[in-house]
């Protein structure tokens, strides 16, 4: 009998601070309404240092030189972070291994996917292995922005299949929010992204009857000739040395971003992997009971519900509440799906996620 992966546990962790739309609009030139309308997003969650930070932007009178004194001093004359991405990852993972009825020992192997990291290095996977109490199990760290929970799905059930490892953690998780500006110089970004973790642990098991429980197939993609549409160079070695005064004043660490490109791009892969993971299967768009879409911008996902004829209740879009998690997007949907017993055994499920790189790819799972 063949081995099959499972997913045995899902969990989420998003940070207690939530941040509103009319928040934001009282720290840059935004609205409520064009917010809702180009995005479908009302909330967020952002990590308590953000969440001080723009609670003080927005009583400031002069918002640039407020960024600009954070830039230079840090918050309050602090650089240090009170809540990191690998916080983050662990709380995910303890939740996912506790529904998995698992403890971290029994971990074969970890991925982790994060966008920005702890640290340069080492990687955020390293980290949150670390703070889970283990010692010798493997990490894999991809940096695959918005598709990586996707991408780790696939590694780790080669894996699994290949009987190299029997239970694998995959995690994806991001604190995005401490790297944007939260002026009129950074909006279009701003109001987009924010803090969270999704993460699941997958089992082997024996493939049994003719359409057996597990990951069934995956459709990954990249294309690296469009980085310019979605940059973060932060710390990275474009510049040299990594980090300087010059680059900071440059506007050089903020990420930037071509919205309408990344837009364009995003409705045509996703499109095309949605269509090739139905085609790779001979399925109809009808027979997937559920689609868990990266959360990046409602209207992208409408336009996909649009394309194959997808109707709410096979949908789970939480974009309202949590905005744009990147990597952590698909787990978080994927946790709350679960919790909210919107699968049943035997459903087919299909995961969709797309990001910079570009990166993007479709997961189909037989739940
Ligand atoms: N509030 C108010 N106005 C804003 C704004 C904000 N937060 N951000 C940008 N604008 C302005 C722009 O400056 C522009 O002004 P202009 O016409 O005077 O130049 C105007 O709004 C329209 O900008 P445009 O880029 O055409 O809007 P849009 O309809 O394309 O929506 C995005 C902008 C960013 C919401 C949209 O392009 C998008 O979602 N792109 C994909 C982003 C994404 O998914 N990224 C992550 C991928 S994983």
């Amino acid at each position: 009998m063949p081995t099959r992966s499972r997913i045995t546990g899902t969990g989420m962790a998003v940070p207690d601070c939530i941040v509103d739309n009319h928040l934001l609009s009282r720290c840059m030139s935004t609205s409520d309404e064009w917010i809702v309308q180009r995005t479908g997003i009302s909330e967020r969650r952002v990590s308590p240092d953000t969440y001080r930070m723009l609670l003080r932007l927005a009583a400031a009178p002069d918002k640039t030189a407020y960024m600009r004194d954070v830039k230079d001093r840090g918050f309050d004359g602090n650089i240090d972070s009170s809540l990191t991405v690998s916080d983050l990852a662990v709380e995910a993972s303890r939740m996912a291994l506790e529904h998995a009825g698992l403890t971290a020992e029994a971990l074969d192997c970890i991925v982790e996917s994060s966008t920005l990291p702890d640290f340069a290095y080492p990687a955020t996977g390293c980290v949150t292995q670390g703070k889970l109490g283990l010692t010798s199990t493997p990490v894999f760290n991809l940096a695959q922005g918005c598709a990586g929970f996707v991408y780790g799905l696939s590694l780790a059930d080669q894996f699994i299949r290949g009987g190299m490892y029997k239970r694998v953690l995959v995690i994806g998780a991001e604190l995005l929010s401490s790297a944007f500006d939260y002026t009129d110089a950074g909006r279009d970004m701003a109001v987009l992204f924010a803090d969270g973790a999704g993460a699941a642990v997958l089992e082997a098991h024996e493939a049994t009857g003719a359409e057996p429980r597990g990951l069934i197939s995956h459709h990954l993609h990249s294309d690296g000739s469009a980085i310019d549409a979605l940059t973060g160079e932060i710390c990275g070695s474009s510049t040299f040395p990594p980090v300087s005064k010059k680059k900071i004043d440059d506007g050089r660490t903020r990420p930037r971003m071509n919205g309408r490109a990344v837009f364009v791009h995003a409705v045509r892969r996703v499109r095309e992997v949605v269509q090739e993971c139905l085609d790779a299967n001979g399925l109809p768009a009808d027979d997937i009971d559920l689609f868990i879409f990266h959360q990046a911008n409602l209207r992208i996902v409408e336009s996909m519900a649009q394309s194959f004829k997808i109707s709410e209740p096979r949908m789970h879009n939480n974009i309202q509440r949590y905005g744009n998690t990147a990597a952590a997007s698909v787990p978080i949907c994927l946790h709350e799906a679960v919790m909210g017993g919107r699968m049943k055994e035997g459903d087919l499920v299909m995961l969709v996620a797309f990001g910079t790189g570009f990166s993007w790819g479709a997961t189909l799972i037989r739940w």
